[in-house]
């Protein structure tokens, strides 16, 4: 008889978001009447860019006729789009990056999930703590062994550097779910520290455009040696509004070296070829189509107004946390924001009231790991009057408790 993999028995019951959706149809269940305001998964809630919107109009056009149809696209997404990325995203902050270095995806939850088939199992994951559940779940999947690093107010939610060895660390900034962001002078010891100990760092920059701060990093590549020692993954979905049109990419620089295991080196840009080439077939001509207006002048344009409306819907909510004394994080540079449950409440018990009292739903900040015990995350990818009810409704039920 066949075995089920034994790794899944070291997984929480259910994945995060999918816990959320279930606690809240079940209340709604019972509650048809409640007007429910949702603040919990970071989904985006705003239109496509209208530049976007033509060329993937354009792109389905072309797939009309025989000499513009498009069937499997090549390994490493389109090449006019892997330029576009070294041109459009990495150029301006002074980056070389060669389009080769380049994969393109189904987004970024994908490849952060699925970059442990490079691995040995067995290996020894670092992982930031609270953090994005993805990277906890797809390496104990695996086998692997995970250690968290605390990320908490003392060390800017950036987590000290580890002074135990770790094959690889996961970093993601800005950050989900805090919202912090990372200064450059410790991205740089990040990097030191990988490269001293032979560490990977896979660095999830999936929020970059959120950045407003000149002083920040938008990518690890802004730091010297980080080709030597980090994968950096993007996505148009927080960028772009793609969480339903799916596309993103994978940065593998082509001298990126780990250990063969057998005294050799493996270089990772290949096997991440050999991986892609056997279990994936690229993301959409027309979603890589919609991905490139991205580039355009007007999809610049559009595309950051859009971010800006999330940035002044992150702002209300931060300046709403503050006035419930809640010490609110994140926000400026980032779509979350962080804060601390009332009077040190249980994380899932306060997303448990607020569901109950307000109808409003955030994110228990356990949920990401146990640091994130006595916090609970607030998205601002929503509707900017559907926020403010949800402020006030917040205010409220913290001043009558
Ligand atoms: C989140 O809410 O953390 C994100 O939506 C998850 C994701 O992007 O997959």
């Amino acid at each position: 008889m066949p075995q089920a993999n034994i790794n899944f028995g070291r997984l929480p019951e259910r994945y995060l978001f999918l816990d959320i959706a279930k606690r809240v149809a079940a209340y709604s269940e019972t509650h048809p009447h409640a007007d429910i305001i949702r603040m919990g998964i970071g989904d985006v809630t705003r239109p496509l860019a209208p530049a976007v919107i033509k060329a993937m109009h354009q792109a389905v056009d072309d797939c009309a006729a025989p000499e513009t149809f498009h069937g499997y696209g090549p390994e490493r997404g389109y090449l006019w789009l892997r330029e576009a990325i070294v041109k459009g995203d990495y150029a301006p902050l002074g980056v070389q990056m060669n389009p080769d270095d380049i994969f393109i995806n189904d987004g970024a939850k994908s490849d952060t999930g699925n970059i442990g088939d490079i691995l040995t199992p067995g290996s020894l994951i670092g992982i930031t703590d609270p953090v994005y559940p993805v990277y906890v779940d797809t390496n104990l999947m695996r086998g692997n062994e995970i250690k968290y690093i605390t990320c908490n107010a003392a060390n800017g939610f950036t987590g000290d550097i580890p002074k135990e060895k770790f094959d690889v660390v996961y970093l993601c900034y800005p950050n989900n779910p805090t919202g912090a962001v990372i200064t450059r002078c410790k991205l740089k010891q990040w990097v030191d520290w990988a490269l001293q100990n032979g560490a990977l760092i896979m660095y999830d920059s999936a929020y970059e455009a959120f950045i407003r701060d000149p002083k920040i990093p938008h990518s690890i590549y802004e730091i010297e040696g980080a080709r030597n020692c980090a994968i950096e993954f993007r996505s148009f979905s927080k960028t772009a509004g793609f969480t339903g049109v799916r596309c993103g990419y994978t940065v593998i620089p082509q001298e990126l070296m780990i250990s063969d295991g057998k005294g050799g080196k493996a270089n990772l840009n290949a096997m991440w070829e050999r991986r892609q080439s056997c279990k994936f077939n690229g993301a959409s001509y027309i979603s890589q189509k919609g991905a490139l207006a991205v580039y355009s002048e007007e999809g610049q344009a559009q595309t950051k107004a859009t971010i800006d409306y999330y940035l002044e819907t992150a702002r209300i909510i931060r300046k709403s946390m503050e006035d419930c004394g809640l010490n609110p994080q994140g926000g400026e540079n980032a779509p979350y924001i962080w804060a601390q449950t009332p009077d040190g409440m249980d994380s899932w018990k306060f997303f448990d009231e607020l569901l109950n009292k307000a109808q409003v739903v955030v994110t228990p900040g356990s949920g990401f790991g146990p640091a994130g015990e006595g916090y609970f995350r607030i998205t601002s990818f929503a509707d900017r009057q559907r926020t403010i009810e949800a402020m006030e409704r917040i205010k409220n039920m913290i001043k009558y408790a």
